[in-house]
């Protein structure tokens, strides 16, 4: 499993000969400006809540790719209404793909879209596939419910938003780290805006200073798993 960070909560994941991309957010991110969403590829685009710091590319991405989207049920409806397939999932659901297992879970955030209509409630994925599981947490604040993944799977990677403001903040991060019982965590949804700008040094000494390693990936460079 290759796993390329796109810039915000933007995600690529490699899995086989299968590609998937997660929060599409790449036009409106001048961080990401080397990114070229004209030529991204993707089989399947994962979409955790209906923010546009998490759809703004959805539809054009998924128009040129023929890309199915798999995200809550309203997100979908929402996508289909513009002509583009998905397939609905909701919270605690679980279905197997060509590429591997996907589990959609609780996230403590909203979900509204840009236009004040109504985007469902927010998630995250649990992946699973090529004998490797990782869980990507979504926009969430730390919540008791990231306690149950464990009781099913061994983690083998956690990623977590940890610019603070509107999700978990660092301290919080490894906190959740605990409670998914994985120490290997890429750390995403920072830096983007002034309101979530962080000090890297300090994120990584603090993870390491409870015995985990947080990565921070430049916008294009990837982890393979
Ligand atoms: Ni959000
Ligand atoms: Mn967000």
């Amino acid at each position: 499993m290759k796993i390329t960070f796109l810039g915000h909560a933007s995600l690529q994941i490699q899995l086989g000969s299968h590609t998937l991309l997660v929060d599409p957010f790449i036009t409106g991110n001048p961080k990401a400006s080397h990114i070229d969403t004209d030529t991204l590829q993707a089989d399947f685009i994962l979409i955790t809540h209906a923010h546009q710091d998490h759809i703004l590319d959805v539809e054009s991405i998924a128009k040129r790719t023929g890309a199915v989207l798999i995200s809550n049920f309203e997100i979908i409806t929402h996508f289909q209404e513009k002509g583009i397939e998905g397939h609905p999932m909701n919270h605690g659901g679980s279905w197997s793909f060509d590429f591997g297992k996907v589990k959609y879970v609780n996230a403590i955030h909203t979900s509204g879209f840009p236009d004040g209509s109504y985007g469902g409630q927010p998630g995250g994925f649990v992946i699973e596939g090529e004998h490797k599981t990782i869980y990507i947490a979504g926009d969430t604040a730390l919540t008791y419910d990231m306690k149950l993944i464990p009781l099913q799977t061994k983690l083998d990677l956690a990623v977590l938003p940890i610019g603070d403001n509107f999700t978990m903040g660092i301290d919080d991060a490894i906190l959740a780290s605990d409670f998914v019982e994985c120490d290997k965590i890429l750390g995403y949804h920072y830096d983007t805006f002034g309101y979530i700008e962080i000090d890297h040094d300090l994120a990584k000494r603090k993870f390491f200073e409870k015995g985990k390693d947080l990565m921070l990936l430049g916008i294009g460079e990837s982890l393979e798993l």
